[in-house]
């Protein structure tokens, strides 16, 4: 069944710019919020669509917002979190470079809902055209009154600030960015407090993924059943979804939330490229456990993936082909993830080299068989806490499944002393 979607992304690859997103009906959301609607109407309004974040992580995005103290004076934030690196994700990228000006929408309506006084984006400093389109889409918004004082002749006033990061994975999680915003070593910091009630420079502030932040002008414009309607499940609205590997079409497609993982890969992507075979799938990101063939008739939503043993993270699916080593392409995994730890903590930052050592050895063929169960070790010691925040029990992630689904593979490392794979990968 063909449903509509809503988020207005060129196919020529060009930013929507603001007269061309008025056109499609772009700020009348503002507009009616400022006009008819009490800040804590919109935040109920979210709430009450049940939008769940994202990012990754799937919080309710009206709850997260309701935990903001409405009546403390002082400044307030809201933040745009672009900092996308989770590896195999390309999704707020397209939002960003595709429409820019349904994310500043988004963002003003999130900071009147929580009365926030400055908004930042917080861009992934690879995205550079991301970051030229922002610039422009912030300076228009400015010029036509939707930004600055007195927003369209109204009580309330946002400025709003691009920050483009330094590019290191641990920035993009919330805490971390906060402090990487204040100038600060990019350390997460400890919840609680959260930072809805203690964030940037200790005051009350609201990090959202760009995808969350796109759904709110629509939402205000078209109501909280309209959203529920766009799902195939409980979950609500679409999803944007991706895919990646030896498919015939990778890409990035906005389609219902809960569409099969067979759908996405065989109608959207395409299907295996000619002469490959399916394997298994990260289904968000690389943080994510595998999914198999057994697996292909889950829905990709939260509940859905989570049952499968997984998680739908990012909805950026990642393939396993049959002429790609699974230890290799989990090697290379742990080999980002070790580079990225911050050093906080010491499972983390030993942890995470050490497993990386041990996969090397194994796809190099000097593995021995105590290797596996030294692995299956550091996924429960790497694993949920036992570290600071969610990098490393996010690396396991992909390892542990493989040791369940791929096992073979491995032991046949260590028999053979040497990559299986080695004459097929290119
Ligand atoms: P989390 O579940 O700890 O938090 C998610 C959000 O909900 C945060 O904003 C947090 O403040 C809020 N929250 C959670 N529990 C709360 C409570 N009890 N009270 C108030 N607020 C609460 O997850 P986290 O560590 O923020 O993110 C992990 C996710 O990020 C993973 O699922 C992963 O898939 C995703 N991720 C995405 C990346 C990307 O590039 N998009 C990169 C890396 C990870």
């Amino acid at each position: 069944m063909e449903r509509p979607l809503t988020q207005h992304i060129p196919d020529n690859g060009a930013a929507l710019h603001l007269r061309e997103y008025e056109a499609v009906g772009g700020y009348t959301a503002l507009r009616k919020a400022l006009r008819d609607m009490e800040p804590a109407q919109v935040s109920t309004l979210i709430k009450d669509a049940n939008l769940k974040g994202r990012g990754g992580a799937g919080f309710a995005t009206g709850v997260k917002w309701s935990f903001v103290p409405m009546n403390v004076p002082g400044p307030k934030y809201l933040i745009a979190n672009a900092d996308e690196m989770e590896p195999g994700t390309f999704k707020d990228r397209w939002l960003l470079e595709g429409n820019p000006h349904q994310l500043l929408e988004g963002m003003i309506l999130a900071a009147y809902a929580i009365q926030a006084t400055d908004a930042f984006v917080f861009l992934r400093w690879a995205y550079k055209d991301a970051a030229r389109e922002m610039r422009r889409a912030i300076a228009d918004a400015y010029t036509a009154g939707y930004l600055g004082k007195n927003i369209l002749g109204s009580a309330f006033s946002l400025e709003m600030q691009l920050h483009t990061g330094v590019g290191r994975y641990m920035c993009g999680e919330e805490t971390a960015l906060l402090n990487s915003l204040e100038g600060k070593r990019a350390t997460p910091r400890a919840k609680p407090p959260f930072p809805q009630v203690s964030g940037l420079f200790g005051k009350p502030t609201i990090v959202n993924n760009v995808e969350t932040l796109c759904w709110i002008s629509h939402i205000v414009n078209n109501g909280e059943a309209w959203f529920k309607s766009l799902s195939y499940t409980a979950d609500g609205g679409t999803k944007i979804y991706g895919v990646s590997g030896r498919v015939n079409k990778p890409g990035a497609w906005e389609l219902p939330m809960g569409i099969t993982m067979r759908e996405l890969l065989e109608e959207h992507a395409g299907g295996m490229r000619n002469g490959y075979r399916f394997r298994g799938a990260l289904p968000g990101g690389a943080s994510t456990d595998f999914l198999t063939d057994a697996h292909l008739d889950v829905k990709m939503d939260f509940a859905g993936v989570a049952a499968a043993g997984s998680r739908l993270g990012t909805g950026t699916m990642v393939v396993l082909d049959d002429h790609t080593c699974p230890v290799g392409f989990v090697h290379n995994l742990e080999h980002f993830f070790a580079q990225e730890s911050c050093g906080f903590c010491t499972p983390c930052r030993e942890g995470l080299p050490w497993t990386e050592k041990i996969l090397w050895s194994l796809e190099n063929g000097t593995g021995e068989p105590a290797d596996l169960e030294l692995l299956e070790r550091h996924t429960r010691l790497l694993g949920p806490g036992n570290t600071f925040c969610a990098l490393a029990p996010g690396a396991m992630e992909p390892l542990q499944s493989a040791l369940k689904y791929f096992r073979e593979d491995f032991e046949q490392h260590i028999k053979e002393k040497k990559c299986p794979y080695a004459h097929h990968q290119h």
